[in-house]
């Protein structure tokens, strides 16, 4: 077995996440215990193609346990190898493969191994680093819990318990106004958060991407409820959640990140459709990154922390280019591309979704 590194370079890429921190903390702290010296590229892949990076030791990470974000900072733009210089005549952006540049940079600063900590997009940019030796020790985050091979993934739990409060909320006050409440949640093509804080918080409908919902059917439940007393309706709705036969509604298209499209808007057309077609006031809200932000909920610090630790076990023990995962509640790793351009949905057969239909949650289907 190869003797561990003594010099690293740890790197957050991808849109951030509550617990980074925690698993920077986690890296620091083992490697200093370990002699092992621990160089911070800030803004992920960015700071190795400009060569900002900073060294970090177990001070700097003190104290940053229950901070939101990440001391590091991020990019979900900076994919070396096809990275935006400029746009071409035809407007479109002009991708050039900068992996030499940081290839240059990485050996100015002897740095001889690298966790990069983000979701699949960050894994697949640490791709031609592994092909030219650098071993690379991925470690999943993303809100969405839509990583393909892991169980869970920090950041999940945080941005549950903000949207279940954000539901709770709503809820008195469309009991109060009697009216039809549409929380439209973050996740992309995943429902995990939709399924998780609609049935947390009691919502009568819940949207997921998974399962196409029949508008008619869903107005139907805001009547029923209506004709039974209860003069108010909460429908939680995933970003990526689609009406039968229509198509998701896209936000935005940034043609430089590696994934180009944002979701938004299914929230503003289902409570705008309920009220043309019910004449029940309808509204919606939209909670966006508000779900990303702020302090880690006690169980993501807890994961985080022990994703860090797995991450730097890898490191000292040899394993080259592997991605920590937890499978069936035991801390893991897979090769760190195997959940490149795939995702972990919610079936349509989980569980929670039957327990869900069994207190009388429908799925607009
Ligand atoms: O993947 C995390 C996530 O927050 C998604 O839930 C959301 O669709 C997307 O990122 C938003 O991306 P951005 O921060 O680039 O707007």
């Amino acid at each position: 077995m190869d003797k561990h590194p003594t010099r690293i370079g740890v790197l957050t890429g991808g849109g951030d996440c509550p617990g980074l921190n925690a698993v920077i903390r986690a890296v620091v702290k083992d490697a200093t215990y370990h002699d092992i010296d621990v160089l911070g590229i800030e803004d992920g892949f960015l700071g190795l193609i400009e060569d900002r990076v900073k060294p970090l030791d177990k001070n700097d990470v003190s104290n940053i346990l229950t901070y939101g974000g990440t001391i590091l900072g991020s990019s979900n733009k900076a994919n070396p190898q096809k990275y935006p210089v400029g746009t071409l005549p035809d407007g479109k952006p002009n991708f050039k493969d900068l992996t030499d540049v940081c290839m240059t940079h990485i050996e100015i600063h002897g740095i001889q191994a690298l966790v990069v900590i983000g979701g699949d997009g960050t894994m697949s940019a640490a791709k031609p680093f592994t092909e030219r030796g650098i071993n690379c020790i991925g470690v999943p985050k993303t809100i969405d819990n839509d990583l393909w091979g892991s169980d869970i993934t920090f950041g999940f739990a945080t941005a549950v318990s903000i949207a279940t409060e954000a539901l709770d909320r709503v809820h008195t006050t469309a009991a109060s106004h009697h009216r039809v409440m549409v929380v439209e949640v973050m996740g992309r093509n995943a429902g995990w958060i939709a399924l998780h804080a609609g049935v947390a918080s009691g919502s009568d409908i819940i949207l997921l991407p998974e399962i196409e919902f029949d508008l008619d059917k869903v107005v139907r439940v805001c009547e029923q409820r209506s004709q039974h007393g209860k003069r108010f309706t909460i429908i939680c709705c995933s970003e990526g959640a689609r009406p039968k036969g229509g198509k998701q509604h896209i936000e935005r298209v940034d043609p430089t990140s590696p994934d180009p499209i944002r979701f938004g808007g299914i929230g503003k057309w289902v409570a705008d459709t309920i009220e043309d077609m019910t004449g029940i006031e309808s509204r919606y809200v939209v909670l966006g990154h508000v779900q990303r932000g702020g302090t880690p909920v006690a169980a993501d610090r807890v994961l985080a922390t022990q994703f860090g630790h797995h991450a730097m076990q890898l490191l000292r023990n040899g394993a080259k280019n592997r991605l920590v995962v937890m499978q069936e509640g035991k801390l893991t790793d897979v090769e760190i591309t195997s959940a490149a351009d795939k995702q972990r949905l919610v079936p349509p057969d989980h569980a929670m979704i039957a327990a869900a239909r069994a207190v009388y949650t429908s799925f607009g289907d």
